[in-house]
């Protein structure tokens, strides 16, 4: 069947069978390599995406229900000149060793601070549990996320 997506702000018509995960269109599809296949079952996060104003895993996304909707990729959160906040927050602070599981919690992290001014450390924890890592021990990936609210001008609040 063909659907139509908006992905990263520009409609595309895509043909896909009745199992095709929405992982599988923007990957093979639609050649968005930034999008990472780590379980394939919904539980590591690599392959978070924005669909339509949400964090989901996109590996378990059926293709073929989403017709119509909204995606965002970490393509479409990187400004042409250069990376994002947060992107620049995980370098300063060492938060990316292998890099696999970094689009993951860019696209989370990006879209838990459009959403919120102000926030608890607990609130972003909790935004960023989905996202999986083997390799930093999640510190520095936290520290790389304060250093890029910080920037954006975000304030912390008391628990
Ligand atoms: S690859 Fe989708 S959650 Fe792990
Ligand atoms: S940096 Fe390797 S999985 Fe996170």
């Amino acid at each position: 069947m063909e659907i139509r997506l908006k992905v990263n702000g520009e409609w595309k018509t895509i043909d896909v069978s009745s199992k095709e995960t929405l992982l599988q269109v923007l990957r093979e599809k639609l050649h968005l390599m930034g999008t990472k296949e780590g379980c394939g079952k919904g539980e590591c996060g690599a392959c978070t995406v924005i669909l339509d104003g949400r964090p989901v895993p996109s590996c378990i996304v059926i293709a073929a229900t989403i017709d119509g909707s909204e995606v965002v990729t970490v393509e479409g959160l990187t400004p042409n000149e250069g990376l994002n906040p947060i992107q620049n927050g995980l370098i300063e602070a060492g938060g990316v060793q292998c890099g696999f599981c970094t689009p993951g919690f860019v696209v989370s992290g990006t879209d838990f601070f459009k959403k919120k001014d102000k926030f608890t450390i607990s609130e972003l924890k909790r935004a960023l549990s989905g996202n999986l890592c083997r390799c930093t021990g999640y510190k520095k990936i936290l520290d790389g996320m304060l250093i890029a609210a910080k920037k954006m001008g975000k304030e912390i609040k008391d628990e």
